[in-house]
């Protein structure tokens, strides 16, 4: 049985997805073609040995279609022997890809592999690619801002403690960013007005909480889900190379993490957005691991209340769980984020020599995604 392992792992910082965003003014296929080429470069492997690209996109029109992770292999100027593949697994892509090129590896049909994802939300909103007749379906789906509240309502959370969550999360990101943990893992990128965009735009240095306490449901009127503790509209990308033990051998490359568990599940369409319940058990049971032996747990802030409704199950140490932010502060880049959160937490797993890292994540239309990482 092969192994798959992470080589090198990057990300573009995160611009809030909105006409003036930092990062707006590049097309979606330039960030993707950066991180891809960072990707191989850090690892110094000949960008012709790479077998094949895998692309998370969960908008894939206009300047999102066309099978974006090709045009990002030819964008950057890879030799067109490189294939690539776009999918879209909505805002687990970007773990979906990680996962497709792991088990590529594991099936020994490949021996180097870059998964990652790409959103511009600015230029393609989420649900710009929803057909105008949704099909007859045995289940009433509804936007996933209700389903937050389903969630809220079903874990019983109040407004006070999903705002008190979102407002950790920035002063959790404020602290990464302020001490330089993100530096690293950040591609810094240069727009063509010449300003060089190095952090992560929609932290806010300092959150304001009487402000978050007064702004307006934003799903239903007497609703406890808000633009505060909600995750932000988004643009970034985000890419990892992966090998196989004779790609180490053969190029010398130097692994940072092994993938030890993958899973996926389905769950309540309705519902939504606890699937990382049943993801993060089956994962756990997959490795064979408990979560106490988790040093770092991303799981994505899609909405305060998913986090929370997931802790009530867990009861983690909760200084493990998204310990610099997530995507309440940073944004979620819902195609880039899955490949995102896996870079946070190889970089956090080794800045405090942890050795397991989980991460998991809701996706639309009742699916979660889950990894365990082992940093070498
Ligand atoms: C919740 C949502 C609808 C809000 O969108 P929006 O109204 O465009 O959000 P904005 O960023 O303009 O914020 C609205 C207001 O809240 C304020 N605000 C947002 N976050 C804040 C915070 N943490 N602290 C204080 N104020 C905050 C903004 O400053 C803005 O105030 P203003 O009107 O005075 O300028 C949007 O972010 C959203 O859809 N998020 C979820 C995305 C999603 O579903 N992803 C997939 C997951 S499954």
């Amino acid at each position: 049985m092969s192994e798959a392992f992470i080589i090198s792992a990057v990300r573009t910082p995160i611009g809030v997805g909105k006409p003036g965003g930092a990062l707006q003014p590049f097309a979606p296929v330039e960030l993707a073609a950066l991180v891809i080429q960072e990707a191989v470069r850090r690892a110094e492997i000949d960008p012709g040995r790479i077998d094949d690209v895998i692309w998370g996109v969960v908008t894939p029109v206009g300047d999102q279609g066309a099978n974006l992770g090709r045009l990002a292999v030819l964008k950057a100027g890879f030799p067109f022997k490189v294939p690539a593949v776009t999918l879209n697994r909505m805002c687990g892509s970007g773990q979906q890809a990680v996962h497709f090129a792991a088990q590529a590896i594991l099936a020994g049909d490949m021996d180097l592999v870059i998964a990652g994802g790409t959103e511009c939300m600015s230029h393609q909103p989420l649900g710009a690619d929803y057909p105008a007749t949704w099909p007859d379906l045995p289940y009433n789906l509804v936007h996933q801002g209700i389903s937050a509240e389903m969630m809220a309502e079903k874990w019983q959370q109040d407004r006070e403690t999903l705002d008190e969550y979102a407002y950790q999360s920035h002063l959790r990101a404020m602290h990464a960013i302020q001490n330089g943990y993100f530096d690293s893992q950040i591609l810094p990128v240069t727009r063509p007005d010449g300003r060089t965009v190095t952090v992560d735009e929609g932290v806010r240095m300092p959150p304001d909480r009487q402000k978050m306490a007064m702004l307006k449901p934003a799903f239903k009127p007497e609703g406890v889900t808000t633009a505060g503790n909600a995750s932000q509209i988004s643009d970034a990308a985000a890419a990892i190379l992966l090998a196989s033990p004779t790609a180490i051998g053969k190029h010398n490359l130097v692994p940072r993490a092994r993938i030890v568990a993958r899973t996926v599940v389905g769950s309540n369409p309705v519902l939504m957005l606890d699937g990382p319940i049943p993801a993060t058990q089956q994962v756990l049971k997959k490795a064979g691991l408990s979560l106490d032996e988790i040093d770092v747990i991303e799981i994505n802030e899609a909405f305060a209340s998913v986090v929370l409704a997931w802790e009530h199950e867990f009861q983690p140490d909760l200084s493990r769980v998204n310990p610099n932010g997530g995507a309440i502060a940073h944004g979620h880049p819902v195609g880039a984020t899955g490949t995102i959160l896996m870079v946070k937490l190889l970089n956090e797993l080794e800045r405090i020599g942890g050795r397991y890292g989980l991460q998991t994540m809701c996706i639309g239309h009742g699916m979660a995604t889950a990894t365990i990482l082992e940093r070498i």
